[in-house]
C-alpha cells in the first residue's frame, strides 16, 4: 500500500494504478461502517485498484461545529486500510488540498439548501468542493459514498452528472451497530448515556417506517412521536421525508408523482449533548392506499 501525503507524491503513485480505479473518500477516523464502504471498493476494482483519501476537510465545517476535535486517528486508519486490501492512500495536509484561499466552489443548488444544507449553511459547497477537487487529483473511474450521508451520496451524484464527469457513483448500505445506532465517527463523542438516548434515531426511523401503508403523514407522526418520547436529552433538528432527486419534501403530498417509485428518504437529524447525529432509511409507498 502506498501512502501519498503531497500531491505530487499522488501523482506519481496513481500512475502505477491499475484501472479501473476505484476511490473512497473519507475524513478518517475509520469505522466498520468505513470497512463496508472499502469492502465494496473492492469488490467493484476487481482485477483494479482501490484509493481511499483521509482529508479532514475545513471548508465543510461551520465557524462553530467540530473541525478541532474532529477525531484524527491516521496511524490506526492506515492499519485497516491496508488490511482491507487498499492499494493507494492520499492523506494531504490542508496545505495540499488548499494551496491558496478557494475562491471559486461548487454551488450545490437548491437541494444543498434543504435539511443538512439549511442546518449547517455552505456545508454541502465545502463538501462538494472538496469532492471534485479529489476526483480531480485521484481521477477515478468509480467512486463509493455511504447512504448515511444520503444528501450527500444526491448531491455528489447530481454534480457528477451536471458536470459530466464521467465517474460512477457506488452507494453503500448505512452500517448499524448491534443498537441500532448508525456508525458514525462522531458517536465517538457520546457518553454511555447518550449513546442509549442516540438510539431514538433508529428506532423512529424503523418506527416511521412501519407506518408506510398508512401514507407519508403517519410515517412522519410515528417518527416525531419516537424521538419526542426521548426527552429533554434529545433535541429534534429535523424529521422529512424527502425525495432528493427533486428535493422536494414529501410532508404534505401522497407518495404518487414522486421520483423514485413511490420511495422516500425518511431523514433525521438531532442532538444528543454536545453531539449532532444524522440518520435516515427508504421508506417505500407502493402499497400505499391499497
Ligand atoms: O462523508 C465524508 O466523510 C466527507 O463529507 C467527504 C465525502 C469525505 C468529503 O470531505
Amino acid at each position: 500500500m502506498i501512502v501519498a501525503h503531497t500531491r505530487a507524491e499522488l501523482a506519481e503513485a496513481r500512475r502505477k494504478l491499475t484501472a479501473p480505479v476505484v476511490l473512497v473518500p473519507t475524513m478518517g477516523a475509520l469505522h466498520d461502517g468505513h470497512r463496508a464502504l472499502l469492502r465494496r471498493a473492492r469488490e467493484l476494482a476487481d482485477g483494479g485498484s482501490v484509493a481511499m483519501s483521509v482529508f479532514v476537510n475545513p471548508l465543510q465545517f461551520g465557524p462553530n461545529e467540530d473541525l478541532g476535535k474532529y477525531p484524527r486517528t491516521l496511524p490506526e486508519d492506515l492499519t485497516i486500510a491496508d488490511a482491507e486490501g487498499v492499494d493507494l492512500v492520499f492523506a494531504p495536509g490542508v496545505e495540499d488540498m488548499y494551496p491558496r484561499e478557494q475562491l471559486i466552489t461548487v454551488d450545490p443548488g437548491p437541494v444543498g439548501g434543504i435539511l443538512e444544507g439549511a442546518h449547517r449553511p455552505g456545508h454541502f459547497q465545502g463538501v462538494l468542493t472538496v469532492v471534485l477537487k479529489l476526483f480531480m487529483l485521484v481521477r477515478p473511474d468509480i467512486a463509493v459514498f455511504g447512504q448515511k450521508d444520503a444528501q450527500q451520496l444526491a448531491l455528489v451524484r447530481r454534480m457528477t452528472e451536471d458536470f459530466a464527469l464521467g465517474i460512477r457513483i457506488e452507494p453503500v448500505p448505512i452500517v448499524r451497530a448491534a443498537d441500532g445506532v448508525a456508525l458514525s465517527s462522531r458517536n465517538k463523542y457520546l457518553s454511555d448515556t447518550e449513546r442509549i438516548v442516540a438510539t431514538a434515531l433508529s428506532r423512529a426511523l424503523s418506527a416511521g417506517a412501519a407506518e408506510a401503508s398508512r401514507g407519508p403523514a403517519a410515517v412522519l407522526a410515528a417518527c416525531e412521536e419516537t424521538l419526542d418520547a426521548a426527552g429533554n436529552a434529545l433535541v429534534t433538528d429535523y424529521v422529512e421525508l424527502v425525495d432528493f432527486e427533486s428535493g422536494l419534501s414529501v410532508r404534505d403530498k401522497d407518495c404518487e408523482g414522486f421520483s423514485g417509485a413511490g420511495a422516500a428518504t425518511l431523514a433525521v437529524a438531532a442532538r444528543v449533548g454536545a453531539t449532532r447525529l444524522i440518520d435516515n432509511a427508504v421508506v417505500r409507498f407502493d402499497a400505499a392506499g391499497d
